[in-house]
């Protein structure tokens, strides 16, 4: 097949040649007759209305520009996922939309700038800023015997204007891990369950930080039927619904009951785990040449 139609995929300008995770994807339309470039998102030169379709990838050095970075995807006609989507899910408090909405999230105590907050009794804590990707200046820390480098932490976060996130460790990830379940578009346009994969702990022990990324443990697994559910739950308390969407990722850590609990909804920048999935790439491909 040969279209004349043109695809960006957006990345940042640590990756211009893309994520490797993402060339599955740049192949398979390209198999199917797609024009397709990597274009950064903060290209000044870079045209975006040349695209009959511009697909968020991995922009990933937004976290620090982020109203910026909101404020580019308003400007792009025809960008999945859409920009009122970049909008909310930038920022985790989304996830008081969620659990409003009856979503189980990890317990969560949002410090906003300039906020009071009241520090949790004993036990491991997660200290985190609500504009992340990569675990980016996340850590656990032992309470109360670490409460002033929590607290300082908190601070920290606050002070350069982000708001905080405090939350139990789910010491659970130590062994279960975390689960991602993937949604794309099926045949009929409807988001549905692609596949899924588990990716190991990431934090250290407390006060240590995070592990290096690319000492990530990614392997396929096969969710639950609560974590299908969870999954589904979530995706339908999506503002505007989930049909807009054309990628999802519902990344869950079991409670201590067990059950899944939402850590986070990835509807920006998600690595998709296309290389875990041989037919995860050409499903997308497919979905995206439906919506051109
Ligand atoms: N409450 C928590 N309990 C256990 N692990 C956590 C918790 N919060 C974060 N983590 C760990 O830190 C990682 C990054 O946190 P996450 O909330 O997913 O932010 P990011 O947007 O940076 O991926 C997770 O993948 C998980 O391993
Ligand atoms: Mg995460």
């Amino acid at each position: 097949m040969s279209t004349d139609a043109r695809v960006a995929l957006v990345t940042c300008a640590i990756f211009p040649d893309l994520w490797d995770d993402d060339h599955p994807l740049r192949d398979a339309l390209r198999e199917r007759g797609v024009i397709v470039e990597a274009v950064r998102w903060d290209d000044t030169e870079a045209d975006w209305s040349r695209y009959d379709l511009t697909v968020i990838r991995s922009p990933w050095d937004y976290v620090a520009r982020r109203d910026e970075f909101v404020a580019w995807a308003s400007g792009v006609p025809r960008l999945a996922n859409p920009a009122d989507i970049i909008a909310w899910n930038t920022d985790k408090t989304y996830l008081r939309d969620l659990a409003a909405a009856g979503v189980p999230i990890i317990p969560t105590e949002f410090v906003a700038p300039g906020g009071t907050w009241t520090p949790p009794g004993e036990g491991e804590w997660v200290v985190k800023p609500a504009v992340s990707a990569g675990a980016h200046d996340t850590v656990r820390y032992e309470l109360p015997a670490q409460l002033s480098l929590a607290e300082a932490h908190v601070e920290r976060i606050t002070g350069a204007g982000v708001t905080a996130m405090v939350q139990p460790f789910l010491a659970a990830v130590d062994s279960a891990g975390e689960t991602a379940v993937l949604c794309t578009p099926d045949a009929n346009g409807e988001l549905t369950f692609s596949h899924a994969i588990r990716k190991g702990p990431i934090l250290r022990p407390a006060g240590q930080g995070a592990i290096d990324l690319g000492d990530e443990e990614i392997t396929p697994r096969t969710p639950s039927a609560a974590e299908l559910r969870l999954a589904e739950q979530v995706l339908a308390a999506v503002p505007g619904g989930a049909k807009r969407l054309l990628y999802a990722r519902v990344d869950m850590i079991p409670g201590p009951d067990g059950e899944p609990r939402l850590i986070e909804l990835e509807l920006t920048e998600p690595s998709l785990f296309l290389l875990t999935a041989p037919a995860s790439a050409p499903r997308l491909a497919d979905a995206i040449i439906s919506r051109l």
